[in-house]
C-alpha cells in the first residue's frame, strides 16, 4: 500500500490532526486536498502543542513533502504567520509545496463573508469567517485568482485590479467602505515573496510519487457532512471533504487510491448551525463537552455535543468508500454508566431507509437509540483491545456491525503513543 487517504467521517473536529501525525511518520508526501484555514488540526508532541489551520500536520517531521494542493483556498497572510510560528518552534521541518491552482483568499472574501453572514440573520450558516464560502464562490464563477498568479507581480496587479473593481461595488452594497488597491496589491506583493519559493506544480509531483511507489498520504480537512454535495447543505462548507476531494484537489487519480480511513469520534459534535439529529441538550451534552474539551480549534467556539450517529455513520462509510474506521475518543466517555448510539432514524413512526437529502426532510427526523452499558478505568494505558474493559470492546464491536466496516485503529488519548492499529493490512504502520 501507498496511498492513503484519510477523511472526517462526521461534521469535523475528529481528532485526524493526530492520525496524521501518527501515519505522517511513515509517509514521503502529506498532502491536503481541500479547504482552508476554516480547518483547525491540534497535535500534541510530547509537552509541546501545535495548532494548524493550513499546513498539513505531516509538516513537523523534517523528511516529508507537504503539499497544499490545487483544491484548496489558500489565506497567503495565513500561510505565513502560520510558517513563521512552526518554524519558531521548530526549525527543521518537513518541505512545503503550494498548488499554483489553489485559490487565493484575500481580505474581500473574508469581509464577504462577514457581510453575508449577518444579512442571513436567523438562517446564518455559522461560518469561521474566514473567506472560504467567498473564495470557492470566486472559483466557481472563474473571477477567483490562483497561487499560481499572486506569486506574479504583473499578472497579480492585472488580476486584483479587475476583480477589485468589483468587489468594490459588492461591498458598496452592504454600506462597506472600498479597499484601497495600492494598500492591498502591496501587502500581498510581500505574501508572494515569501511564499514565491514553494510554489511548484504538485500535480506531477504526486503522479510520479505514486507512480514510484512512495507513501502518499491525503490529509482530509473538516468532515463528510459538511461537503458541499454531500453534507446538510446549506449548512456546510464550500469544498469537498470527502474522499473524492482528494482526487479533485489533486490530480492524483481514483484508481491510484489505496486505502481510505474515515476517523470518527466515539460521539458527535458539530459546530455552526444546521442538522445534527443526535445532539444533546441537556446535562448530558454538556458532560461530554465538558470531558471532550469540545471547543472549536478555530474558532474557540463551544461544539454542539451528542451520541454517536450510526445512521449518518453508515452512509459516511458509503459515500467515501472507506477501507475501514479510526475511531478517536473512547477515553473521552469514560465514566458514564451508560451510553448510547442512533442505529438509524425515524419520521412520522416510519424508519427512515436513506439519509435526507434538503435540509427541510430534516424536520420531525428522530434517532432511533441503543443503549448499552458503558466503561470506566484507564482507558488511556490501553496499549491492546484485551486492556480495554469489555463493555468498550462491545461498543467497537457494535459499530463495526453497524456500519459494516472495521475499526483499524483507536485512538484512546490525545498522544502519538496513545494508538492502538488494529488492522495493519488497512495501514502503513
Ligand atoms: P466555512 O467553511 O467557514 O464556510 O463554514 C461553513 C460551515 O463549516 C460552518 O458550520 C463551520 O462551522 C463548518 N466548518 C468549517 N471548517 C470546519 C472544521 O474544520 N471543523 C468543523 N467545522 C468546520
Amino acid at each position: 500500500m501507498s496511498t492513503l487517504v484519510i477523511i472526517g467521517a462526521q461534521w469535523g473536529d475528529e481528532a485526524k490532526g493526530k492520525i496524521v501525525d501518527v501515519l505522517g511518520a511513515e509517509a514521503e508526501f502529506v498532502v491536503r486536498y481541500s479547504g482552508g484555514n476554516n480547518a483547525g488540526h491540534t497535535v500534541i508532541v510530547g509537552d509541546e502543542e501545535f495548532k494548524f489551520h493550513l499546513l498539513p500536520a505531516g509538516i513537523l517531521y523534517p523528511h516529508v513533502v507537504a503539499v497544499l494542493g490545487g483544491g484548496m483556498a489558500v489565506c497567503p497572510r495565513s500561510l505565513v504567520e502560520e510558517l513563521d510560528r512552526t518554524l519558531a518552534k521548530r526549525p527543521e521541518i518537513g518541505t512545503l509545496v503550494v498548488s499554483p491552482a489553489a485559490h487565493v483568499v484575500l481580505p474581500y472574501h473574508k469581509l464577504l463573508d462577514q457581510l453575508e453572514e449577518e444579512a442571513r440573520g436567523s438562517n446564518k450558516i455559522g461560518t469561521t469567517s474566514r473567506g472560504i464560502g467567498p473564495c470557492y464562490t470566486d472559483k466557481v464563477q472563474r473571477t477567483g485568482i490562483r497561487m499560481g498568479e499572486l506569486v506574479e507581480p504583473n499578472v497579480f496587479r492585472e488580476r486584483l485590479s479587475d476583480v477589485l473593481k468589483v468587489k468594490n461595488q459588492l461591498l458598496a452594497m452592504f454600506g462597506h467602505p472600498p479597499i484601497d488597491f495600492n494598500a492591498l496589491y502591496t501587502e500581498y506583493l510581500g505574501y508572494a515573496e515569501r511564499l514565491r519559493p514553494y510554489v511548484k506544480d504538485c500535480e506531477l509531483l504526486l503522479q510520479t510519487a505514486v507512480k514510484e511507489g512512495k507513501r502518499v498520504l491525503f490529509e482530509g480537512a473538516q468532515g463528510t457532512f459538511l461537503d458541499l454535495d454531500h453534507g446538510t447543505y446549506p449548512y456546510v462548507t464550500s469544498s469537498h471533504p470527502v474522499s473524492g476531494g482528494a482526487c479533485l484537489g489533486t490530480g492524483v487519480g481514483p484508481r491510484d487510491i489505496d486505502s481510505v480511513l474515515g476517523v470518527c469520534k466515539a460521539y458527535t459534535t458539530r459546530v455552526g448551525s444546521g442538522p445534527l439529529p443526535t445532539e444533546l441538550t441537556d446535562a448530558v451534552g454538556d458532560r461530554i463537552r465538558g470531558q471532550g474539551h469540545e471547543y472549536g480549534t478555530t474558532t474557540g467556539r463551544p461544539r454542539r455535543c451528542g451520541w454517536l450517529d450510526l445512521a449518518a455513520l453508515r452512509h459516511s462509510c458509503r459515500i467515501n468508500s472507506l477501507s475501514g474506521l479510526v475511531l478517536t475518543r473512547i477515553d473521552v466517555l469514560a465514566g458514564f454508566d451508560e451510553v448510547r448510539a442512533a442505529t438509524h432514524y425515524s419520521k412520522d413512526g416510519q424508519k427512515l431507509a436513506h439519509f435526507p437529502c434538503c435540509v427541510h426532510e430534516w424536520e420531525g427526523v428522530e434517532p432511533v437509540w441503543t443503549t448499552m452499558p458503558g466503561w470506566d478505568g484507564d482507558i488511556r494505558s490501553a496499549r491492546s483491545l484485551e486492556d480495554l474493559p469489555q463493555s468498550a470492546r462491545n461498543y467497537i464491536r457494535f459499530v463495526e456491525e453497524q456500519t459494516e466496516t472495521p475499526v483499524a485503529i483507536l485512538s484512546v488519548g490525545p498522544d502519538r503513543a496513545e494508538t492502538i492499529v488494529l488492522r495493519p493490512d488497512l495501514v502503513w504502520i
